[in-house]
């Protein structure tokens, strides 16, 4: 017997690696321009002022943040959490509360621990994140695509396929979705907790651009409508202040919260303290919208550029115009294979991530996703000319 004979688990069945990060893997190469990824830029990173809130947070209660802590939260940070999402996300802390997590990306497998049996159904957009696609995979869900409009998912098909799968759970990225950067319009938040009401599904609602908006007015959650507490809310430090911190949150109802500690509790134990204390910290010393302001500044500026430069490509059909966020989803014309075309990109010197990837049943081959924060202006302007060579 060697390692030839490993009978695997069944829910990896047809399961590969994440695409995108294969994708990854070319980038590596020096002088790539990417618009590849979903990483915030490197100027984006605030690693002076995490390194003077580390010394601080260490130096006031060093002995407990370097000990094993509870699952369910380093207290500071729970304190800060509960203000920060009653005020800045409406949601209402005295019905729900909150579960520091290890980035979003643990919230949606805690959740997907606490509801999915193999062959459940998900209802996801169309397209949609494939990282949590591939979390829900795992699980063994089976996912029920819902049409995408401009203005966010369509409420006549939701509504019938919520009758027709009788969903566990609806996922959504209402606010500058990955990969589309559309954001859902007001009346459907309402509807969408309407909904979940009425049929009883859980909704959970990914929302890590929220505060990355560069146009138009915020708009709010889909949580702050939820009345019968069905509504989890997934939320995330990793666009706004580091993704190597690992800090994202979960609020949610106390009783489905208690399921997602139990399953935390086998997962991790606990997310890191210092990290947890570095993110309560920077919020409640009042670093957090300033920085957010900043950083909206020159992303606002990114996206203009990519805008400007994408109505120079003849390929292009059509392509989104978000009002914030880290992506534009663009189309090439009928017949085009973005799979395909990514080598030859690739070998031209910038990188962009195919469409089909992001649709639960493939196809739309003629898609893809282009990041904007990355790349410099001047990098986006270079990548945009490598990228009409190359198409
Ligand atoms: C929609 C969406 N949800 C979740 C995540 C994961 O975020 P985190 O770094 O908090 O795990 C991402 C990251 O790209 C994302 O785009």
């Amino acid at each position: 017997m060697n390692a030839q004979s490993i009978q695997y688990a069944d829910r990896f069945n047809g399961l590969s690696g994440s695409a995108i990060r294969e994708i990854f893997k070319l980038l590596a190469r020096p002088g790539m321009i990417s618009f590849a990824g979903g990483n915030p830029s490197m100027s984006a990173l605030p690693d002076e002022e995490v390194s003077e809130v580390a010394q601080k947070v260490l130096k006031e209660d060093g002995k407990r943040i370097l000990q094993y802590g509870a699952t369910e939260g380093y207290p500071p940070f729970l304190e800060v959490m509960r203000d920060y999402l009653q005020r800045h996300f409406g949601v209402d802390m005295t019905k729900n509360g909150v579960l520091p997590t290890t980035g979003s990306t643990q919230g949606m497998n805690l959740l997907c621990s606490a509801l999915i049996n193999p062959g459940d159904r998900i209802i996801v957009e169309d397209p949609t994140f494939l990282g949590n696609m591939q979390c829900m995979r795992l699980y063994q869900a089976e996912l029920v695509p819902v049409r995408s409009d401009e203005d966010g998912m369509n409420m006549e098909d939701l509504e019938e396929q919520i009758q027709r799968t009788h969903p566990k759970m609806i996922y959504t990225i209402p606010t500058f979705q990955n990969p589309t950067g559309r954001t859902m319009s007001l009346e459907k938040r309402k509807k969408v907790a309407a909904l979940a009401e009425q049929y009883g599904v859980v909704v959970a609602e990914d929302d890590p651009y929220h505060d990355l908006r560069y146009f138009g007015r915020e708009l709010p959650t889909i949580k702050s409508f939820d009345q019968a507490g069905l509504v989890v809310f997934l939320g995330s430090f990793s666009k706004v202040i580091s993704p190597g911190l690992r800090v994202g949150f979960l609020a949610a109802d106390e009783g489905l919260l208690r399921k997602c500690v139990i399953a935390k509790q086998s997962s991790d134990l606990h997310t890191a303290l210092l990290n947890q204390a570095i993110c309560a910290e920077y919020i409640s010393s009042g670093r957090l919208e300033p920085h957010i302001a900043a950083i909206c500044q020159s992303y606002k500026s990114q996206l203009e550029t990519m805008l400007r430069g994408i109505e120079d490509i003849d390929a292009f059909t059509w392509v989104t115009r978000p009002e914030g966020g880290l992506f534009i989803f663009a189309a090439l014309q009928e017949g085009m294979d973005a799979l395909k075309l990514l080598p030859r990109a690739v070998d031209a010197g910038v990188a962009y991530v195919p469409g089909t990837h992001f649709y639960a049943g493939g196809g739309h081959e003629n898609t893809l996703r282009l990041n904007f924060s990355m790349a410099t202006e001047d990098k986006i302007k270079e990548g945009l000319r490598l990228l009409k060579t190359a198409l």
